[in-house]
């Protein structure tokens, strides 16, 4: 389907809605399809934001939205010594991660909580990094979300996030009921400035990607 059709045809708006609730909250055996896709297509995003996120063996990290769970065990593979918590709102995506980990989760090296970004099941100053990947577009409300990620990052921890630009999401048509917000670099850096990470360090890049996608990495570092 082009995005260019979806407007005009009844039929390929109702797919299109669909697939786009699935993004959001996964669910059942479309949520696992769209797993599948996002396995795909959302390699290179994550490799940008873990990069980012500068992985010590010892560190104790977080993944919010971490859907199938690829991301995850890369970062437990990095933190070999330390620990990794998923949290993500979607019962598929945590039964489809904890498959994908089961090793890690049988260790007890791995914790996967369903739960919220919005009310992070954490307690305060427990993690090293945390890692979102294109989820910040489906919170509400943003603030909150962001005063949790604060809340459990320990002084000196960092935030990485990714979303796909505001112009490409809007191409896509994945801005519709679903999808709360969509950023842009300066929307981004704006939010973030007045979020409770407002004084500590934030730094935003570019990322292109195949197929016309274009990404935003934001760091943020809790100064401590
Ligand atoms: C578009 S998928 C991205 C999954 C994975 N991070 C990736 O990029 O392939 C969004 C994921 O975030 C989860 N999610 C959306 N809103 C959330 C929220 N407010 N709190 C926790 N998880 C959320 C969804 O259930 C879904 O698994």
């Amino acid at each position: 389907m082009l995005a260019d059709d979806i407007g005009t045809n009844p039929k390929a708006q109702r797919v299109h809605e669909c697939i786009a609730r699935q993004f959001a909250k996964p669910e059942g055996i479309g949520g696992v399809a769209v797993a599948q896709v996002m396995r795909m297509i959302n390699w290179l995003p994550y490799r940008g934001a873990i990069g980012l996120l500068d992985v010590k063996p010892t560190a104790d990290l977080l993944e919010i939205g971490h859907g199938p769970g690829f991301g995850l065990a890369k970062l437990s593979r990095m933190a070999s010594k330390g620990s990794v918590v998923g949290v993500d709102r979607s019962p598929t995506m945590r039964r489809l991660a904890t498959a994908t980990n089961a090793n890690a989760v049988a260790q007890g090296s791995m914790l996967l909580k369903q739960g919220t970004f919005e009310c992070l099941p954490l307690s305060d100053a427990s993690v090293d990094g945390i890692l979102a990947v294109n989820v910040l577009y489906f919170v509400d409300p943003i603030s909150v979300a962001l005063r949790e990620a604060r809340r459990v990052l320990r002084p000196g921890g960092t935030l990485c996030v990714y979303v796909t630009d505001k112009s490409h999401m809007s191409w896509l048509q994945f801005d519709g009921r679903e999808t709360r917000q969509t950023f842009d670099e300066q929307s981004l850096h704006r939010l973030l400035r007045a979020s409770d990470f407002g004084e500590d360090l934030i730094e935003i890049r570019k990322m292109w990607l195949p197929c016309r996608f274009r990404g935003l990495l934001a760091k943020v570092t809790k100064h401590g």
